[in-house]
């Protein structure tokens, strides 16, 4: 397993809608392994494939790790088929490091996809792993955090970017 680089904002392919995962074969549960140990050594809850440079519909995630039992779980080609109240999370992105801000998502969620084996798996998911999933999906269409914010707040995390590339 190896430590794969984690592209950072403004990268490019963090703005690129990821592709179906047509072939389970080949590098892809190498590449899975890799995602799950680059996930765990940042240490992050969540990531997807565009974070590291790779544009298949591949996520892993592991909300457990947090109460000290990780459970790594990995879906392909998830998508958001249901959707019910409304949750307010202070997020942040192993892509946008140190910074983090409120995020307004679905306080439930049913997604849909496909397990490491290409089986079809559905997770319900609320709170925090609901959080975690709309980010990671998020991932995969391009889109990230910042994006959901005013643009107010996001002019002020550009500014101060900018400003910090300029005085490295
Ligand atoms: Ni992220």
């Amino acid at each position: 397993m190896a430590i794969l680089p984690i592209r950072i904002y403004p990268d490019p392919v963090l703005l690129h809608e990821a592709k179906e995962v047509a072939d389970i074969n080949g590098d892809l549960q190498y590449f899975i392994d890799d995602m799950a140990a680059t996930m765990y050594h940042a240490p992050g809850l969540g990531l997807a494939a565009n974070q590291v440079g790779d544009l298949r519909r591949v996520i892993v995630f592991d909300v457990a790790q947090r109460d000290g039992s990780p459970e790594l779980r990995v879906m392909l080609n998830p998508r958001i088929i249901a959707c019910e109240g409304e949750i307010i999370h202070n997020e942040g992105c192993l892509s946008i490091p140190d910074y983090t801000a409120e995020v307004k998502r679905c306080k439930k969620i049913c997604v849909a996809g496909f397990d490491r084996e290409g089986k079809p798996l559905e997770i319900e998911a609320e709170g925090l792993l609901a959080v975690v999933l709309q980010h990671e999906i998020d991932h995969l269409n391009g889109k990230l955090f910042i994006d959901r914010i005013s643009r107010l707040k996001r002019g002020i995390y550009l500014r101060k970017l900018k400003k910090q590339a300029a005085e490295r």
